[in-house]
């Protein structure tokens, strides 16, 4: 698949999940290998604009992470056009609007699923987003506000005729939150409806599940969740690099310890801040130490509980052992390894 000028292959998507999806999980996913894109948690566009000091603090991406999205939510086309411009000039390879948040603090402003009830403004603030920026433009929908209002399609249509280059349609309506069964059809719907390519989304787990749902709708590529959470390997098993089934222990705590390192590299955060996010992060990789876990406080301490779980191994020792793929040659996780997260 090919989005503006990036080959995205395999066109697997890790789907944006703010709490989860920051610049370490992006990247432990890409060196487990198999993810062919990637995209930040959610950013308030009028947050850029009224505190872009603050909100600047909190940004987590690199240019080198391409082919990667910023998303950005918002209601109002110039402030979004402003956010679009700006993680562009700090290096945003690719643009995406969200209209599928349905929390209470997105949609009372108008932004996310909001949109979903209005094309008129939709439009309005995809075009002004095209506009803005040259990098190429996605959207992520679901598939209407509820289920009898289904407005995928149109918006879809709509957002291809803005100059939109990619879109990700989630099955279910913004009423439906994540109860209910995903309704795959409106991929389908969609899929015919437009020329550009289509990510569908919506409770996938194993690859042959993809395919049937390839099948089913005719979309070009899928994007993934909550089954990466706790199990980043996830795309390289689909991709066929690692063995199916749940990996051993010792793989699966050198894995979170890698997560850990990343974290300490990476976060904008606080240590304070960034072990309360590790703590629901680090216990979906089901060590056996949950307890332990979620009352985290340290890098240090984290760091010591799982050591002892990995046996000392580093994801790299397991290398050839767990079949897991050679580093990329290049990219942003071919930078030196952190030795420990613990500041000297
Ligand atoms: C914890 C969590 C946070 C999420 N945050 C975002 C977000 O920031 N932006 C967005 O477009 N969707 C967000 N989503 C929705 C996911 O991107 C995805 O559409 C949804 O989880 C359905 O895919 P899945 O069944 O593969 O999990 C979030 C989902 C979860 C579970």
């Amino acid at each position: 698949m090919k989005i503006g000028s990036y080959e995205v292959e395999p066109a697997t998507y890790l789907a944006p999940m703010a709490g989860h999806t920051n610049r370490a999980f992006r990247e432990l996913c890409r060196e487990l290998g198999g993810v062919g894109m990637v995209c930040t948690e959610l950013v308030s566009s009028q947050a850029l604009e009224y505190s872009r000091q603050r909100a600047m603090r909190f940004f987590d991406f690199a240019a080198s992470e391409a082919p990667m999205a910023v998303q950005l939510f918002g209601a109002e086309p110039q402030v979004m056009a402003e956010a679009a411009r700006l993680v562009v000039d700090l290096g945003a390879p690719m643009v995406d609007i969200n209209m599928g948040c349905w929390v209470p603090k997105v949609v009372k402003k108008g932004g996310g699923a909001a949109l979903l009830g209005d094309l008129c403004q939709a439009r309005s603030v995809v075009e002004a987003v095209c506009r803005a920026v040259e990098v190429p433009v996605t959207v992520k929908v679901r598939s209407g506000l509820s289920s009898a209002q289904e407005t995928a399609v149109p918006f879809a249509r709509a957002a291809q005729d803005c100059g939109v280059q990619a879109i990700a349609v989630h099955a279910r309506s913004a009423e439906q939150g994540f109860s209910g069964s995903p309704d795959w059809s409106v991929i389908g719907r969609v899929c015919q409806a437009v020329k550009i390519p289509v990510f569908g989304n919506g409770d996938l787990t194993t690859r042959a599940e993809a395919e049937t749902m390839a099948a089913a709708t005719g979309c070009q590529g899928w994007m993934v969740g909550r089954a990466a959470l706790g199990a980043p390997w996830i795309f390289a098993q689909w991709a066929g690099l690692l063995p199916e089934g749940v990996p051993p222990v010792e793989f699966r705590a050198a894995v979170a310890l890698r997560h850990l390192h990343l974290t300490a590299l990476h976060s904008p955060l606080s240590e304070h801040q960034a072990v309360r996010e590790l703590r629901g992060q680090l216990s979906r990789y089901e060590l056996g130490i949950r307890e332990q876990l979620v009352r985290l406080e340290s890098y240090a301490q984290a760091e010591k509980l799982l050591i002892k779980i990995s046996d000392g191994a580093e994801l790299a020792d397991l290398r050839g052992s767990w079949h897991l793929p050679p580093p990329p040659a290049r990219g942003p996780c071919d930078r030196e390894r952190p030795q420990s997260p613990v500041p000297p």
